[in-house]
């Protein structure tokens, strides 16, 4: 038999934590609840599996639309989350980093993310990244911002500007391109997420909802990561 394929990053759209709590009859930020602590296995199962990098979009720039008592319900979670993260990542050896724009997240969250980068910056284990206020499009105007400032204060010149300068200037710079990208709760979209580095993974799309997305589920979607065939534009 073939040795399994084990794709080196994994990005994930979790959705259906609200349907999963509507589901129960429960308020959408027990399901909120749920999911995070989905996604605290799923760091636990990837790193048993061979994934090095994995990337969960948490909150994104459209969340904001959202009811107030959610958004301060969410961001309550990832205070905890946050916190309980700095625990994880001293245990597991996890490097953590936060993609996305944190100027505009509250003054005690940004604490803590740069806590838990700086601490876990040398670690060996999983490398876990969370989209925080995250938007490919606004990551993408951010990173075209820095490029102008370059060229205006002349550090740069515009025919020097090539993919390597753009990823540069990206959130997720230094990180590899995702190989597999999982959304979960049966919608079939990318919602602005990771648009440039997703240019080459492979889609796979379940019903599943994520706070039901365990060890199993992962598995399935490595199997299904392992009957594509990636040419990559080749033949
Ligand atoms: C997805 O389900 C939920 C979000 C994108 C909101 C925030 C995510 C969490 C709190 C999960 C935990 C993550 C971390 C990193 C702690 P949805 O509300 O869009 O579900 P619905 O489509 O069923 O309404």
């Amino acid at each position: 038999m073939d040795e399994l394929k084990i794709p080196q990053h994994v990005a994930v759209i979790l959705d259906g934590n609200g349907r999963w709590a509507k589901k129960r009859r429960m308020p959408r930020k027990y399901g909120h609840a749920q999911g995070a602590k989905a996604v605290e296995q799923v760091c636990e199962n990837a790193w048993r599996m061979g994934i090095k990098y994995l990337t969960v979009y948490a909150f994104s720039t459209e969340n904001w639309k959202r009811p107030e008592d959610e958004i301060d319900a969410i961001m309550k979670l990832f205070r905890d989350y946050l916190k309980n993260c700095l625990e994880i990542s001293r245990k597991n050896d996890m490097r953590v980093r936060i993609i996305g724009d944190r100027s505009c997240l509250n003054e005690d969250i940004i604490k803590v993310i740069t806590q838990l980068e700086e601490e876990s910056k040398n670690n060996q284990g999983l490398n876990f990244q969370v989209a925080l206020n995250y938007g490919s499009r606004d990551e993408i105007t951010r990173a075209v911002k820095k490029i102008a400032q370059k060229i205006e204060n002349g550090t740069l010149r515009s025919e020097e500007i090539n993919e390597t300068i753009i990823s540069d200037e990206l959130d997720t710079c230094d990180i590899p391109d995702p190989d597999l990208m999982i959304r979960t709760s049966g919608e079939q979209r990318l919602s602005n997420y990771m648009l440039w580095q997703l240019a080459y993974a492979e889609f796979y799309f379940t019903d599943v909802l994520w706070p039901d997305f365990d060890k199993k589920e992962l598995e399935k979607a490595v199997a299904f990561y392992n009957k594509r065939d990636r040419r990559f534009g080749g033949v």
